[in-house]
């Protein structure tokens, strides 16, 4: 079929995202996929079991659009008791359809024509598309990934009245680096004052290594009262599938919010909400999970000793970068096609994460795989 006029695109320069075309590519040639990230283990048995018996209760109609009450309430304790926040769950909490979603309805509610949106380069690839299609203009940052991560001064000379909305992420994708106490200082001290929003990308939450903590806009009273926080329970329970999520943001932030998630989801998978709330209270899953994610970068790091690739500290996420600039100085989205077409590994070039030309040579492995599946990626890389 061909639709017969002219399209108007408003996002013409968007194409297929990099994971669907990588996970794609993987599918078709057999290839170990450590491209996309989601676990290829199971989730816990205890969540599977929850959501049926939700079914079969008879929970399977429209939660209410803020989501689930008795979700709310957990999430308000959970959020209470690791970032020492009070979030009032009526006002200040909801449930998305995932952490993209809650962005993007996020993006829409604030960010308008002319408004002026700093994010941080490499930048996960849903933020910058939800700036353009709401006439907004990106303003990036690059990031240094392998020393001081991020440069106040620069985003200090970009502030200025059109300044909507700085959006950050940490535990960081692609680069698996965190941000610290004191970039949140910093942060704090340059949007003191402002109308500024911080949007806060914190999925990978409690995927954070070495002993580090995981530093929450909401542990800093002055930076939550203009933050919109991000989690999915994707990263968390291993069921990126289920694609549910939930913001924290200040009564008067998540007003405007609302407005928009209301019409573009409305509400999200009843079942799934009861069993979330009913298994966050099996605190072990989330406060162990850092030390889950950590071994299997051990082992994949083991793995991969002495081979040609240098290692990018990963300090969180389940990503892992190497550097490949001893096998080969091909382009990375070359590379990472010819690795997944010849050696049988699929990865992620992390070029595609920054809007102009970058010359680094880094591939982003996804390391939430069975300790097979690592061993089996592993060896073929060790032939380069
Ligand atoms: C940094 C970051 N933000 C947001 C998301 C989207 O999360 P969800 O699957 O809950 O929409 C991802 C998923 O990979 C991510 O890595």
């Amino acid at each position: 079929m061909k639709f017969p006029g002219s399209i108007h695109s408003k996002l013409p320069k968007v194409g297929t995202t990099i994971f669907t075309v990588m996970s794609g590519l993987a599918r078709e040639t057999g290839a170990v996929n450590l491209s996309q990230g989601f676990p290829d283990f199971s989730i816990p048995e205890r969540l599977v079991e929850l959501t049926h018996s939700y079914m079969r209760k008879g929970l399977n109609q429209y939660s209410p659009m803020q989501g689930a009450p008795i979700l709310r309430e957990r999430l308000a304790e959970k959020v209470e008791e690791l970032y020492s926040a009070k979030y009032d769950p009526e006002t200040e909490i909801n449930i998305t359809a995932g952490a993209t979603q809650a962005i993007y309805t996020a993006i829409s509610a604030f960010v308008k024509e002319g408004d002026e949106v700093i994010i941080f380069e490499p930048a996960y690839d849903c933020y910058d598309p939800a700036i353009e299609i709401h006439g907004g203009k990106t303003m990036y940052v690059q990031m240094n990934l392998s020393g001081e991560l991020i440069d106040w001064e620069k985003v200090k000379k970009l502030i200025n009245q059109r300044t909507r909305m700085i959006i950050i992420n940490t535990p960081h994708n692609p680069s698996g680096r965190v941000m610290n106490a004191a970039d949140m200082l910093k942060l704090q001290k340059l949007t003191d004052g402002t109308d500024i929003i911080i949007l806060s990308d914190e999925v990978y939450e409690h995927i954070i290594f070495d002993g580090m903590e995981h530093q929450s806009v909401a542990r800093f009273p002055k930076l939550a009262e203009r933050s919109i926080v991000v989690s999915s329970f994707g990263k968390t329970y291993h069921n990126t599938g289920w694609k549910i999520g939930h913001v924290l943001a200040p009564k008067e932030l998540m007003k405007e919010f609302r407005k928009v998630h209301q019409f573009n989801v409305f509400s999200v998978n009843t079942p799934a909400q009861y069993a979330l709330a009913d298994f966050l209270l099996e605190k072990e899953h989330y406060l162990e999970l850092g030390a889950f994610y950590e071994e299997k970068r051990n082992t994949f790091l083991k793995l991969l000793e002495g081979s040609n690739f240098k290692v990018q500290p990963s300090e969180g996420t389940y990503f892992q970068l190497l550097d490949y600039s001893k096998i080969s100085d091909e382009k990375d989205t070359d590379y990472a096609v010819r690795l997944t077409k010849e050696v049988g590994v699929a990865s992620i070039p992390v070029s595609v994460f920054y809007h102009e030309k970058n010359e680094d040579r880094f591939l982003r492995f996804c390391f939430a795989k069975e300790d097979e599946t690592l061993e089996k990626a592993a060896e073929k890389l060790m032939k380069l």
